[in-house]
C-alpha cells in the first residue's frame, strides 16, 4: 500500500521503516530539512538498534523516502499517518499545535479520500479535532464533500527496542468507527498479524484512552515498587528478594517491577502528567496518578539522600564518578533521566562528576556544553580515576559484571552507590566495597 508518515521521530521513523520493510511504499515528511537530507543518505539522528540498517536497506529498494515536501507527501498515501510530538503544554496537558497542524497541511493537498492516522499519543477527543480541522480546511477549498476518516492507531513501541516491538507487536488497536478505515489499517497491518490475532478493533476513544492507561498502569508498578523500596530499606528487608517473591504471582507478574532511581523517557513522565490534567479538567481526582508522580520525583532524590547521608551535605571538593546517562539502556536519549537530576544536584553542592555512557555521551554534551565540573570519559574506567565513589544510574549490560580491581583500583575508597541494583550485596561486601542501592541494606565493605 502507498503510505505516507509526517514525523521522523522515534515513532514516526521507526514505524515507515518497519512498513517499507514488509513491502508497503512509504513515504517520509519532516519539516526538518538538515534530518530529511541526512535521512536521505539513511543517517539515523537517533541511536536505536537495527535502524540504521533498517533504513538504508529500504533507501535502496525505494520502499522507503523522504521529503519535506508536504504535497508530494499527501499526494502519494492513501493512509497518512500523524507521528509528530505531542509535548507538554504549561499545565501539563498534551501540546496539540503540531499534530493540528499536519492535520490542516493534510486538508491543503489533498484531492482524494484519505484514511489519517493518529499515531501520536494523544488525548481522548483528538482524533474528533482532528476531523474538525481537516473538515474546516477542506470547507475552505469548497471541497465539503470529500469523504476521508481519522483512526487513532496508538504506537506501543519502546526505546531501545523500538524495531523489534514494531516489527512483532503484542497487539493492534485500531479505533475508528469506520468499517472502511478499519479495513484499510486491517490490510496495511496483515504482515504484522501472522501467526495469531493482534488486531484489536475499537471505538476511537477508548483507543485513545489504552494507551494513556497502558502506560500510566506501568509507571504505576514502577512506582509502587518504589515505594516498597523505601519501605523495604526502612524495616531491614531486600526489595529484590520481595520482587522475586510477589512476581511469582502470575496475577502480578515480573515485568516492570524493578525498583531504581525513578522512570524518565519521554513517554511515561509526559503521559502521567497529561492523564492528571485531563482528569482535573474533567473534575475528576486523579488520586492514584498523583501520587505515581509524586513518587517518582522523590525517586530521582533516592540516590542523593544516600549520598549525604554517607559525605554530608556540602560536596565541595569531592569527585563522583557516574555510569550511565541515558534514562534507560540501548537508547542515548537523556529527557527526563534520573541521571540529570543527579548531576544537577551534585553541582549544585560543589561536587564534579566524571561521567560514562556507552551511548548518550554526544546528548550529554548538547544538553550542558562544556562546563569545569563534568568529565566526560571515554571509558567506564576511566571515569572512575580518582573519585571519591561510583554512582550508576543506568543498567546497561556491560556495567552489569563488575571488575572489583578497576573499581578499587580506581576509586579513592571503594564505595558504590547503585540507583539499579545490578550487584550482590554480600559479595562486594566480601570484596571490600561499601555498596548503597535501592530498598536493599546497605553493605559496609568487610574488614
Ligand atoms: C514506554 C512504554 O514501555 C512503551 O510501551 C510506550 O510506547 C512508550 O513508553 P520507553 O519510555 O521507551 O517505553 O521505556 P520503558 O522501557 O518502558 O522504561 C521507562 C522507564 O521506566 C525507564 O526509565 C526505566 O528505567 C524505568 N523502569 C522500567 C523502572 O524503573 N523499573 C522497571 O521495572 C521498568
Amino acid at each position: 500500500m502507498n503510505v505516507t508518515v509526517f514525523g521522523t521521530g522515534y515513532v514516526g521513523l521507526v514505524q515507515a521503516a518497519v512498513l517499507a520493510e514488509a513491502g508497503h511504499k512509504v513515504f517520509c515528511i519532516d519539516i526538518d530539512e538538515g534530518k530529511i537530507e541526512g535521512l536521505k543518505k539513511g543517517l539515523v539522528p537517533i541511536y536505536e538498534p537495527g535502524l540504521t540498517q533498517l533504513v538504508e536497506r529500504n533507501i535502496a529498494t525505494s520502499n522507503l523516502q523522504f521529503t519535506t515536501d508536504a504535497r508530494t507527501g499527501v499526494e502519494h498515501g492513501e493512509i497518512i499517518f500523524i507521528a509528530v510530538g505531542t509535548p507538554p503544554d504549561e499545565d501539563g496537558s498534551a501540546d496539540l499545535r503540531h499534530v493540528l497542524a499536519v492535520a490542516r497541511t493534510i486538508a491543503e493537498h489533498m484531492g482524494e479520500p484519505k484514511v489519517v492516522v493518529n499515531k501520536s499519543t494523544v488525548p481522548v477527543g483528538t482524533a474528533d479535532k482532528v476531523r474538525e480541522a481537516i473538515k474546516s480546511a477542506l470547507d475552505k477549498r469548497g471541497l465539503q464533500d470529500l469523504p476521508f476518516n481519522v483512526v487513532s492507531n496508538p504506537e506501543f513501541l519502546k526505546e531501545g527496542s523500538a524495531v523489534a516491538d514494531c516489527t512483532r507487536p503484542d497487539r493492534i488497536i485500531i479505533g475508528t468507527d469506520s468499517r472502511e478505515a478499519e479495513e484499510a489499517l486491517r490490510q496495511l497491518y496483515a504482515p504484522f498479524n501472522r501467526n495469531h490475532e493482534k488486531i484489536m478493533a475499537m471505538d476511537v476513544r477508548s483507543a485513545e484512552l489504552a494507551k494513556y492507561a497502558a502506560n500510566c498502569m506501568l509507571a504505576t508498578k514502577i512506582s509502587f515498587m518504589n515505594e516498597m523500596a523505601e519501605i523495604a530499606d526502612s524495616v531491614g528487608a531486600d526489595i529484590e528478594q520481595v520482587r522475586q517473591g510477589i512476581g511469582s504471582d502470575p496475577r502480578i507478574g515480573y515485568q516492570f517491577i524493578y525498583a531504581g532511581i525513578g522512570y524518565g523517557g519521554s513517554c511515561f513522565p509526559k503521559d502521567v502528567k497529561a492523564l492528571i490534567t485531563t482528569a482535573s479538567k474533567l473534575g475528576l481526582a486523579a488520586d492514584i496518578l498523583n501520587s505515581v508522580e509524586q513518587r517518582n520525583h522523590r525517586q530521582k532524590h533516592y540516590l542523593l539522600d544516600k549520598i549525604e547521608a554517607h559525605f554530608g551535605d556540602d560536596l565541595s571538593g569531592k569527585t563522583f564518578a557516574l555510569w550511565g546517562l541515558a534514562f534507560k539502556p540501548n537508547t542515548d536519549d537523556m529527557r527526563e533521566a534520573p541521571s540529570r537530576v543527579l548531576m544537577e544536584q551534585l553541582w549544585e553542592r560543589g561536587a564534579k562528576v566524571q561521567a560514562f555512557d556507552p551511548q548518550a555521551m554526544e546528548e550529554c554534551q548538547r544538553i550542558y556544553g562544556v562546563r569545569g565540573d563534568l568529565q566526560l570519559c571515554g571509558t567506564k574506567e576511566s571515569a572512575l580515576a580518582g573519585a571519591d565513589a561510583l554512582i550508576i544510574a543506568t543498567e546497561w549490560q556491560q556495567f552489569k559484571a563488575i571488575d572489583i580491581k578497576a573499581v578499587t583500583g580506581g576509586l579513592k575508597k571503594p564505595v558504590i552507590f547503585d540507583g539499579r541494583n545490578l550487584y550482590d550485596p554480600k559479595q562486594l561486601a566480601r570484596d571490600g566495597i561499601e555498596y548503597h542501592c535501592v530498598g536493599r541494606p546497605s553493605r559496609q565493605a568487610a574488614q
